[in-house]
């Protein structure tokens, strides 16, 4: 045996430790610790010693540096220092011709050196399982290290560290409460049955987004049509979403995306654009809206035709001309419109009104757009019956209407005098109708186009040959009553003559009586 040069002698050794340990009784090599556990790089005293009774050969063997610290009959101190992983030392002694073994076990523990909870979608759908995984490298001894999985501070999962790196996974179930939840890996390495602490190492912690998007198309409201040069109100709205305020709207006509203001409220949103018609943009066109939350969206289109529709014009030669003149009316539209060219006179306005109208099928629906021109035609005065009726004959005392209005345009003046005194003409309402009023009118209607006259004859259906008959009869009624007045008096003062010469014989007689019956 050469304790200076261990390695080759190692086989050696496994032999004479089989025979030390075949033949009890003999002088046996101990040692203390038998066990050590120590941090990486760590040192140890080792104290190996025999039971030889006479001076035995103590030493260790071992791969890691060793001093020897101190020395007694029969034992050794080592120091074993550096010590960067597992290893096994031997002490042996040599006692006489025999030699004994006895083996050291020392443990290395060391924290882990690297750590880390794997990266997390970064959006979550909500009711989908999602696998959270951390890797843990380094780290020993391996039996005492546990890896657990942590929502916040809740712990998903626990389970022992295997493998390099060993993998600690967990699944949960995504919910609208995981928003923003953080995730974290903690490695524990529980020593404490060695003698020593309880150590934990976190990973850096991952923050969770989850989302709901529902399976529905976004409510795009949009025009069909939308003319050159006037704008319209786009809405896209979607409800349902979590959370709303972290969803996108992309609104676009064709390639050019529109400038949208989208208000959020609390699980829904609702995007506004005008979408503008231009001479560039004429045609069809696909109207987008996209909605967007975590890795997911949804789309609407309707199409949008673009149209360009010029009014029509027209054009009259005069505006204003004297009756019988002749006078160009044109109507002009683009091409590929129809036109039509119409003409339509008012009540009460002098002239006629001219309209051209225009019409485009668009998306099959058929637009018009029409201007219209009044074309005033000037005209002196006009007074005839139906302006103003030349004979009217009324009862005095009834109500009644007198109209009389004269026409031309310019509009003439109208004046209305009696012949005899130019008392000008009760117009309008007569209630009731006085017999002062008669008389022939003399009516003149005047404007820079000339004057015209007309008389009105004002006759007034007079009460009074009504009255002398009622008169007569009423006197022939007073008298034919009077007569029969006097009659009847004339009879009964002839009764009351009778009656008073009746009741005069009788008090008479009475007399008599009273006068032949003395007592
Ligand atoms: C080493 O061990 C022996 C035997 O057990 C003992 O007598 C001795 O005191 C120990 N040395 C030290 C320094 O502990
Ligand atoms: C683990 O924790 C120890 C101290 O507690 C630290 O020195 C070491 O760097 C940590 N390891 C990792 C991977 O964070
Ligand atoms: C969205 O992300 C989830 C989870 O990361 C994944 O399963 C899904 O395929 C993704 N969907 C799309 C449309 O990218
Ligand atoms: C999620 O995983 C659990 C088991 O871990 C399973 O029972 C459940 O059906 C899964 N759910 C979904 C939506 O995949
Ligand atoms: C997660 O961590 C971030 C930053 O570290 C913090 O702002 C947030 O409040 C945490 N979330 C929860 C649910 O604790
Ligand atoms: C978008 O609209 C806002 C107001 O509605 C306006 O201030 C802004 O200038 C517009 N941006 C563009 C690029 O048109
Ligand atoms: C109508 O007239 C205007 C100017 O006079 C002209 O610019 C326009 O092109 C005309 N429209 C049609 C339909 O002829
Ligand atoms: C206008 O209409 C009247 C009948 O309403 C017709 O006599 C006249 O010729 C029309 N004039 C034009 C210019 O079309
Ligand atoms: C002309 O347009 C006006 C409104 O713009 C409409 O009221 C009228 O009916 C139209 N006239 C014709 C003849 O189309
Ligand atoms: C009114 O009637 C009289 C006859 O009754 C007639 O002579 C006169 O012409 C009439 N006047 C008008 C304006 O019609
Ligand atoms: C009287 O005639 C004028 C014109 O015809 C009319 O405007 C007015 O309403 C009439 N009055 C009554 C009480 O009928």
């Amino acid at each position: 045996i050469f304790p200076s040069s261990p390695f080759p002698l190692l086989p050696g050794l496994q032999l004479l430790c089989l025979r030390a340990f075949a033949l009890p009784g003999d002088a046996q090599a101990s040692v203390f610790p038998t066990e050590a556990t120590l941090p990486r790089g760590g040192s140890v005293l080792v104290n190996c010693s025999s039971t030889c009774e006479e001076e035995a050969f103590l030493g260790l063997e071992t791969p890691l540096t060793k001093e020897e610290l101190d020395r007694g009959h029969n034992w050794k101190v080592f120091e074993l220092s550096d010590v960067e992983e597992d290893s096994k030392p031997m002490c042996f002694s040599n006692c006489g011709s025999s030699q004994t073994l006895a083996p050291i076990s020392i443990t290395v523990y060391r924290l882990p050196e690297h750590m880390e909870l794997l990266p997390l979608p970064p959006w979550q759908p909500v009711g989908e399982n999602l696998t959270l995984k951390c890797q843990v490298k380094g780290g020993a001894p391996r039996a005492q290290l546990t890896l657990v999985l942590l929502r916040g501070k809740e712990e998903l999962s626990r389970q022992p560290a295997v493998g390099e790196p060993a993998e600690g996974t967990a699944t949960v179930l995504a919910g609208r409460g995981d928003y923003g939840a953080n995730f974290t890996c903690r490695a524990e390495l529980d020593l404490r049955s060695q003698g020593l602490g309880f150590f934990q190492n976190t990973s850096a912690p991952r923050q969770l987004r989850t989302f709901v998007l529902p399976m529905t198309s976004p409510q795009l409201e949009t025009p069909r049509i939308l003319e050159v040069g006037t704008s319209e109100k786009v809405v896209c709205s979607m409800d349902g979403l979590f959370p709303a305020s972290e969803a996108r709207v992309h609104l676009a006509l064709g390639d050019h995306r529109l400038n949208t203001t989208v208000t959020y409220n609390e699980d829904s949103l609702s995007a506004t654009a005008w979408v503008e018609g231009t001479a560039e943009n004429k045609g069809d066109h696909l109207l987008v809206c996209a909605i967007m939350l975590g890795n997911q969206s949804q789309e609407s289109w309707r199409n949008l035709i673009v149209y360009s529709f010029p009014a029509p014009n027209l054009t009259l030669s005069e505006q204003e001309v004297s009756e019988g003149t002749q006078v160009e009316v044109a109507c002009e539209a683009s091409v590929g419109l129809r036109v039509r060219l119409s003409n339509f006179s008012h009540h009460f306005i002098d002239g006629r009104h001219f309209s051209c109208s225009a019409a485009l099928e668009v998306a099959g629906q058929v637009l018009y757009k029409n201007q219209t021109k009044e074309l005033r035609v000037l005209y002196g005065p006009r007074l005839d019956e139906s302006d103003c009726l030349g004979n009217w004959t009324w009862p005095e005392e009834t109500n009644q209407n007198l109209s009389c209005q004269a026409r031309g345009n310019p509009l003439p003046w109208l004046t209305c005098l009696r012949e005899t005194d130019r008392a000008p003409l009760p117009i309008g309402d007569l209630r009731p109708v006085k017999k002062q009023y008669e008389g022939t009118y003399l009516c003149k209607a005047e404007s820079p186009r000339g004057t015209v006259t007309r008389k009105v004859f004002l006759t007034v259906l007079s009460e009074s040959g009504k009255n002398v008959l009622i008169i007569v009869l009423l006197t022939a009624g007073a008298i034919l009553g009077a007569v029969v007045l006097a009659i009847y008096l004339y009879n009964r003062q002839r009764k009351i003559k009778i009656y008073k010469l009746l009741k005069a014989q009788e008090a008479a007689a009475m007399k008599l009586k009273t006068q032949a019956t003395p007592p």
